[in-house]
Order: C-alpha cells, then sequence, then structure tokens
C-alpha cells in the first residue's frame, strides 16, 4: 500500500474532509481561537497539516462533554500548540479522564439522590437533598435563598 504524503499545509477542504468536521465548525473553532490559519499568497485559509490532531482532539473533548471554553485553556497550556504531540494528548487525557471520574461520581450521587425523590414529590428545601443538597442554601443564612431581584 502506497503511503499518501501529506503537504506541510492544507486547505479548509482538506481539513474538513480528513477530521469529518464541517468547513463552518472549522471557521467557528478559529473564530474560538482553538485553531489558526494562515493566508496564502492568493489569500486563501491555509492550515499546518498537524491541525488535524488538534481538531481530533477537539471533537474528543466535545464528545466527552467538555466545552469550548474548557478545551481552549487545556490548548493554551500546550507547549506548542500548531505541534500537539502524543505526550501532549496522553497528559490531555489523563486530566480529561479524571474530570471524567468526577462527573460521573457527581452523576451516580444525582441519580442515588433522585431515586429517593421518585414517589415523594415534598421539593422541601429541608429534606429533599436533590433540592437542597447537603442543606448548602441552610449555611447561608434564613429566609429566601433562590429569589433573585
Ligand atoms: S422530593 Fe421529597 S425528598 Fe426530594
Amino acid at each position: 500500500m502506497r503511503k499518501i504524503i501529506m503537504p506541510e499545509w492544507i486547505s479548509v477542504g482538506v481539513l474538513s474532509e480528513r477530521t469529518g468536521v464541517s468547513v463552518s465548525a472549522l471557521h467557528f473553532y478559529e473564530r474560538k481561537g482553538l485553531i489558526k490559519s494562515q493566508r496564502n499568497t492568493s489569500n486563501h485559509r491555509q492550515y499546518p497539516k498537524h491541525v488535524i490532531r488538534v481538531v481530533s482532539i477537539i471533537q474528543v473533548a466535545q464528545r466527552t462533554g467538555f466545552s469550548l471554553e474548557d478545551i481552549l485553556l487545556e490548548l493554551e497550556g500546550l507547549p506548542n500548540r500548531t505541534r500537539v504531540t502524543i505526550d501532549d494528548w496522553e497528559a490531555l487525557g489523563g486530566r480529561w479522564q479524571n474530570e471524567l471520574d468526577k462527573k460521573i461520581t457527581q452523576l451516580v450521587e444525582l441519580k442515588e439522590m433522585m431515586a429517593d425523590c421518585i414517589g415523594c414529590g415534598c421539593l422541601s428545601l429541608e429534606r429533599c437533598r436533590l433540592l437542597n443538597p447537603y442543606d448548602e442554601l441552610g449555611e447561608k443564612g434564613t429566609g429566601p435563598r433562590l429569589m433573585t431581584k
């Protein structure tokens, strides 16, 4: 099988084709600062081929529930954003895995709380852990706490 050699710079169309992300989404990522392009002499956007990995990481992170703001923060912490290495990906993946573990724990707790509420329906600020987990509102003082101006 012949290996296809990828040019150093690729168009938005090629990037879209290689990542499965629509051109409009790639432009959106660029507006959000997640990826960067350069204009060529014909004034067309060109992306360094390594941005394929960045877009793949963005897709994985979004699928696992991370916001674009979270992803941008992580990408900004990398030594070289245009050339994300396998080591970078392992470090990012490890951190995101820990975040996912925390979210899973919280969701399991939430599910257990909800099980207590099914069939109850009281929605009592004093009793209902789902409405007022660990009586957090009670710690803020007496009277209505959920009212906004
Ligand atoms: S609805 Fe009654 S305890 Fe949550």
